[in-house]
Parts: C-alpha cells; structure tokens; sequence
C-alpha cells in the first residue's frame, strides 16, 4: 500500500522527522527559512497531510489549495493563532498542537527574561564589553528587588501556572487574570481584575493565546497603569501588546523595562526603534527552545500528523469537534 503524501514545512528534530519519514511520503522544506506563500501554495496541493510551523499561515486560500482528500493539519507549536481553525473545522479537517510537555521551558524562559531584565543582565554584559567597569560603584546598574516583590500572571493555563511556581521559590506574591476558568489554582496566587493586576503588578508576564480579544490587550492604556518601576515580560504572542505604545513607555521610562521573545513582526525588523533601547531584552522567540523539549514538540507534531493521515483521532486536537457526528 502506498504511503500517505505530506508536506513538512521545515527540518524538524530528527525523533519527529524519523516517525513521519517511516509513515509517510515526505516532501520536506529544508530551508532555513519558511516557504514562500507562493511555495505553500504550490506545495500543498494533493497532500494527505502538511506538518507546518508557526511562521506559516494556514487559511482558507491554502486549505483550498490543498484540495479535499487533507486529512490533518499538525501545527509543530502550542500556540495555534496562524490557523484558521473554524477553516479547518468547516472542512472537517483536525488540526494537533504540542501542549504540555513545553510548559516547563517556557515557564523557566520566562523567568531568565524576568530576572535578567530586572537585574540588568544584559545591560550588566555590555557595560563590563564596552569598558565602562571602572570600579565597585554603590550604585551601577540597579533594578528592582525581585524577593517579596508581585508577579501579575495574564493568562493562567499551563504555562502561567508554572511560572507562578517558579515566582514561589524566589519569595514572590502571585496574582493572576484570566479570561478562561481556571482549574486547580494554587492557593497562593490570588485572582485579580485586570485593572487591579496592572497596578499593583512589579513584574507583568503574559501567557495568553493570541485572539481578537487579546491582540493589543497590552496597549497605552495598560502601560499607563503599571507602575514605573514595573517590569514587562511577554513569552506569549507578540501582538498581544501594542509594540509602538510599549516603545513610547519605555522610551518615556513610564515603566521600568520590558523583555520579549515574541515580537510583531517576527522577526524584528532591524530598523525598529526597540532595537535602540537599553530598557529591553529581546530574544528570537525561544521560549520553547529547551533541547529535549522540541524533540519531544517533533514527536508529538508527528503523532499527531501520522494519526490524521490514517484517518484517526489526533492525540491532541485543537477542534475535537471534527469528530462529532
Ligand atoms: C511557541 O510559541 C509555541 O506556541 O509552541
């Protein structure tokens, strides 16, 4: 029996490409970078399934493309904004995600960038590079206190609730904001309004899905209300805050400093004014970027293509409604 056609938009680890290569006739992106629109196009026309990442945008334009017999789409991330999942779901076509198991590499990324923004880590490097470490000084290069300071958590799944661990063992008070109901809270995090969250927050870090209702949630608006000592940390999506107002606050110091690893664009353009800006940490969207953690995303994405193609249920599935009857 012939094997199923997919399209793997790029070189994924070797344990997920190796399951996809045994179960399936491979047509694979090696590139460095994202195929071209044009190539997506092109290249999903016929194919059982696509493994694709989140640099890749899945609508209904390439779902057409692709014609009627696609049976999976397997997004190689958690996050699944770049998928038009109602498109998906109207075709009946799953889409699978990777949950769970980057949880603790996101959440310990998100802490280096907390810690390194309010210590100055990197502001601390260049400093010492550019010679400007002349002696002990009482005062070079501080930040705020990090023990017994507020950590405001916005979005409070998997991820944020690990962070909240993490903020425990450095003495830190957790509030949190979700907009979905969350199951088993910690005891000592504490729910709060946004509002609420904002002001008394020292350190903000966001761990939402990206949607209409929270793209741009931190706006001018949200900035104005933290504190100026307060410290912005963003491992979400980065279009959840309004980057020319975040630009305008740090630029302004209305807040202490910010750290991103997701930006929007990605990636940065290098004539962006953030560039210029010593009161931010910038990191290419590694969050997840934890060796054993993105063999175990090329598994999990490959599970859930090799699942789809042969018709079954994905192990994780974003729109378990395809399945109904
Ligand atoms: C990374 O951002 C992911 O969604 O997996």
């Amino acid at each position: 029996m012939s094997k199923p056609n997919v399209f793997v938009t790029r070189m994924i680890p070797e344990p997920g490409l190796a399951r996809v290569q045994e179960a399936c006739q491979v047509d694979l992106w090696t590139d460095e970078l994202p195929p071209t629109r044009d190539v997506m196009l092109e290249k999903v026309r016929g194919v059982d399934g696509l493994l694709c990442l989140l640099t890749d945008r899945v609508d209904d334009e390439l779902l057409d493309a692709a014609g009627p017999q696609l049976k999976v789409v397997s997004n190689h991330a958690v996050g699944y904004d770049n998928i038009d999942v109602d498109a998906a779901t109207a075709r009946g076509i799953p889409v699978g995600n990777t949950p769970g198991i980057l949880t603790d590499a996101t959440a310990d990324f998100a802490f280096a960038l907390l810690m390194a923004a309010a210590r100055r880590v990197v502001e601390a490097d260049a400093y010492v590079r550019a010679g400007k470490w002349r002696t002990w000084g009482p005062s070079i290069l501080l930040g705020p206190e990090v023990a017994g300071s507020t950590l405001g958590i916005i979005g409070f799944g998997r991820i944020g609730q690990a962070v909240a661990k993490r903020a425990a063992g450095f003495n830190i008070q957790v509030i949190y904001h979700s907009p979905r109901p969350v199951d088993n809270p910690p005891a000592a995090a504490r729910p709060v309004d946004l509002d609420t969250l904002l002001r008394e927050a020292d350190f903000v870090s966001l761990h939402m899905p990206l949607t209409p209702e929270t793209r741009h949630l931190i706006d001018a608006a949200a900035l104005a209300k933290m504190k100026p000592t307060a410290v912005l940390i963003n491992t979400a999506r980065g279009p959840v805050v309004d980057q020319v107002a975040l630009y305008a606050a740090l630029k302004a110091k209305r807040i202490f400093a910010a750290a991103l690893d997701v930006t929007d664009p990605e990636p940065l353009p290098m004539d962006s004014p953030l560039l210029a800006l010593d009161n931010l940490i910038l990191a290419p969207h590694i969050a997840s970027a934890g060796a054993a953690t993105r063999d175990k995303m090329a598994r999990m994405a490959a599970e859930n293509l090799i699942a789809g193609v042969r018709g079954e249920r994905l192990p994780n599935c974003v729109n378990p409604e395809v399945y109904e009857d």
